[in-house]
């Protein structure tokens, strides 16, 4: 009933136009500059947003850049309704984003959405969008084959940009970190890889294919990599980590992503002849460095912190965020051939909002018994009592 509502309000909005009857119940459903049929100066882009469960906030924060630049005067999410519109960054879309954006939710999964569907969806036969921005597409069929049948008939598309994943990269002995976008081998397999090759190949249009890696942000609502060293820190627990800890991650803001997707727009051309960008921020951490800046904003000495490497061969990841081995990008060619100027946020400030945060969330309960085996077993520390409080199914 009440995702029925949000797209029943969504296209009631494209029908009348008129944003402010709808104002108590969504979501900057729309005013009427922003409707297709209405003489446009520039361009009109459409994100179309997965549910998240891990990063939604991608096209929350691409949202907000786009607004503010010149070269697009209309937004449309269309969003899939699967998502919780009680978590971030959903329910922050009527507060947080401007009136040039509208939201239309949509039941992205269903596999038997057409073309006529999807233009409906967007708005009526006159809706169409010169730049695209899919954080949705796993592969050419359903919704995601329907809009870009759309687009095709369009025939305006000025850039068609994938938000793929750095997890399309499978590097080899030889492969050079951080990743190139041209030298590294990929999973052709995947999902990704066939969405590139149905966008740019078998539908001809101009692909832009981005490639990030670990996200956090605010609104976000995955929050796994960096609790991982806040949930030892704060019970005084080991951190076993893997290997010598020296190993590279990118860690990067979520706004910072989205300068990267926006920075495309500042050089076409390139963008579209380079085609795969990796996305991420400049500022490099090891796996041991987030541990002591965490250490750091949660107020314990860097002495009390207690690393334990352990070989990861013999024992696996356990419970640790990150693979085993250096696994990571850098935006060098989306500095070169963009103009990108590098990230404008740092994990060691952002940290500070985020432990506050992490504190307003509020304990909760782990399962540290994985933690505790990798200790025992690689010895690497000699009190393995210290689980007893948290472990109580034990033998
Ligand atoms: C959307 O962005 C996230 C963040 O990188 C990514 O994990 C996800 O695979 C994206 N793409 C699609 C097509 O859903």
């Amino acid at each position: 009933m009440f995702r029925l509502a949000f797209l029943f309000v969504g296209l009631l909005a494209v029908a009348i136009g008129n944003a402010a009857a709808f104002a108590p119940i969504n979501c900057n459903v729309l005013s009427s500059t922003n409707l297709a049929t209405k003489t446009r100066l520039n361009a009109a882009a459409l994100i179309v947003q997965n549910k998240g469960g891990g990063h939604g906030e991608l096209g929350f924060q691409l949202a907000k850049k786009l607004s503010s630049n010149d070269k697009i005067d209309s937004i449309t999410i269309l969003q899939d309704d699967s998502c919780n519109m009680k978590s971030e960054p959903f329910q922050s879309y009527a507060s947080d984003l401007s009136d040039d954006v509208t939201v239309v939710y949509a039941r992205l999964g269903d596999e038997s959405v057409d073309a006529k569907t999807m233009q409906k969806w967007l708005g009526g036969d006159d809706a169409q969008f010169e730049y695209i921005y899919d954080n949705y597409s796993k592969g050419p069929e359903g919704s995601s084959k329907a809009l870009l049948d759309c687009v095709k008939n369009w025939g305006c598309c000025k850039l068609y940009t994938y938000v793929s994943s750095a997890g399309v990269y499978q590097p080899t002995d030889t492969t050079q970190f951080p990743m190139g976008e041209d030298s590294t081998p990929i999973k052709e397999s995947s999902g990704q890889a066939k969405m590139d090759n149905y966008v740019s190949v078998e539908c001809n249009l101009p692909l832009v294919s981005f490639r990030p890696q670990y996200i956090y942000g605010e609104k976000s609502n995955k929050y796994d990599y960096i609790d991982w060293y806040f949930d030892r820190l704060t019970r005084s627990l080991p951190l076993p980590i893997p290997g010598p800890g020296t190993q590279k991650v990118s860690l990067t803001n979520s706004q910072d992503v989205a300068s990267i997707f926006a920075a495309s727009l500042d050089n076409e051309e390139a963008a579209v002849k380079q085609r795969f960008f990796n996305c991420g921020t400049d500022k490099l951490v090891t796996y041991d460095e987030v541990a002591y800046l965490c250490a750091e904003v949660a107020g314990i000495p860097k002495e009390e912190v207690k690393i334990a490497h352990y070989s990861g061969d013999d024992l696996g990841k356990g419970k640790f965020p990150f693979r085993l081995t250096d696994f990571y990008v850098a935006p060098d060619m989306a500095k070169e051939k963009l103009g990108y100027q590098g990230a404008m946020n740092d994990l060691k400030d952002d940290l500070k909002w985020y432990y506050e945060d992490y504190k307003t969330r509020g304990k909760k309960t782990i399962d540290f018994t994985k933690d505790r085996e990798i200790i025992v077993a690689s010895k690497s520390s000699e009190d393995v009592n210290v689980y007893d409080q948290y472990i109580t199914t034990e033998q």
